[in-house]
This record gives C-alpha cells, sequence and structure tokens, in this order.
C-alpha cells in the first residue's frame, strides 16, 4: 500500500547523523506525492534522502521539495540505490525499484562538504530528477 500525498512544512531539524527527511528505506509499497516546503536544516547529514535497493521494488515519486535552507551538512543532495538491510537473503534481485520525477527548488546551502551524493542502480536509471535554483557554499 503506497504512502501518498504527504505535506512537509515549517519544520526546522538537527539530525548529525541521518537525514531530515528520508523516503525509505522500506519503500516496497511505494512512496508518491511527496512535498516538502519551508524547511531549515542544521548540522545534519543530507537535506531529502532516497534510500533504495535492488530487493525492495516498488517506487518514488513525484517529489517536490522547495524552499529549503541548510547550515553545516554533508550532501545536500542524497539518493541511494544500494541500500542493503534486507531481512534476510530470500530478496527478489528481480524486485527493482522505480526512482522517478524528484524535484528540487529554491535551496540554499551553506557550509556543506559536498554539493550531492547521487548513486543509482546499474541498468536501473532514476529519471525525471530535476534541481533547480540552488546555490550551495563547499566548505
Ligand atoms: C531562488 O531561490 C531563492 C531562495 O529560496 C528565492 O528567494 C528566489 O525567489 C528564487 N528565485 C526564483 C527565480 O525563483
Ligand atoms: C562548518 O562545517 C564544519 C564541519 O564540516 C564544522 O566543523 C564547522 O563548525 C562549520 N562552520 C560553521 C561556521 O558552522
Amino acid at each position: 500500500m503506497p504512502t501518498q500525498q504527504l505535506v512537509i512544512r515549517w519544520l526546522t531539524c538537527i539530525s548529525p547523523t541521518s537525514a531530515v527527511i528520508a523516503l525509505g528505506s522500506e519503500m516496497s509499497g511505494g512512496i508518491q506525492d511527496v512535498r516538502a516546503e519551508d524547511i531549515v536544516a542544521i548540522n545534519s547529514e543530507t537535506g531529502v534522502r532516497i534510500k533504495t535497493g535492488v530487493g525492495r521494488g516498488g517506487f518514488v515519486k513525484d517529489k517536490y521539495v522547495k524552499g529549503f535552507t541548510m547550515h553545516t551538512m554533508k550532501w545536500a543532495f542524497w539518493m541511494m540505490g544500494n541500500y542493503g538491510s534486507h531481512p534476510d537473503d530470500k530478496w527478489d534481485t528481480n524486485a527493482i525499484p522505480i526512482i522517478q520525477n524528484i524535484n528540487y527548488q529554491d535551496m540554499v546551502a551553506e557550509n556543506v562538504t559536498m554539493a550531492a551524493r547521487l548513486e543509482g542502480i546499474a541498468s536501473d536509471p532514476f529519471t525525471g530528477i530535476c534541481i533547480s535554483n540552488v546555490t550551495i557554499g563547499i566548505s
């Protein structure tokens, strides 16, 4: 059953060892139509992180993030397609997740170690990723 039609607004968060907002790693039922707006992140690993991997199946799609301010971050953007953590070894190697239509807009970040860490899945590209009007100051 998908998690869908989420609105996350006016959040200020300090998350030193993780993301301010994480989608996954359990996303096998699907996650769609997520809007995050007017968020402030301080001393965090990343802003919005997508965590998935082969064996999960499902999808993460139609995500809109707008108005995000970040202070002291490891990565402004982080997507990973190699998240393991399967409960046992019986997972389906054909269960490929779909990551599609991910939008980031109007973001300002300062004191960031690396602008982005984007790791997809071989032969399963993440598509429709749009990053616009983003300013990142590297530490
Ligand atoms: C770009 O982002 C900044 C910071 O969020 C915002 O103030 C500005 O209006 C945006 N510019 C455009 C053209 O949307
Ligand atoms: C900038 O980030 C580093 C860690 O990368 C931290 O030690 C330092 O305190 C930060 N500087 C400011 C002005 O926040």
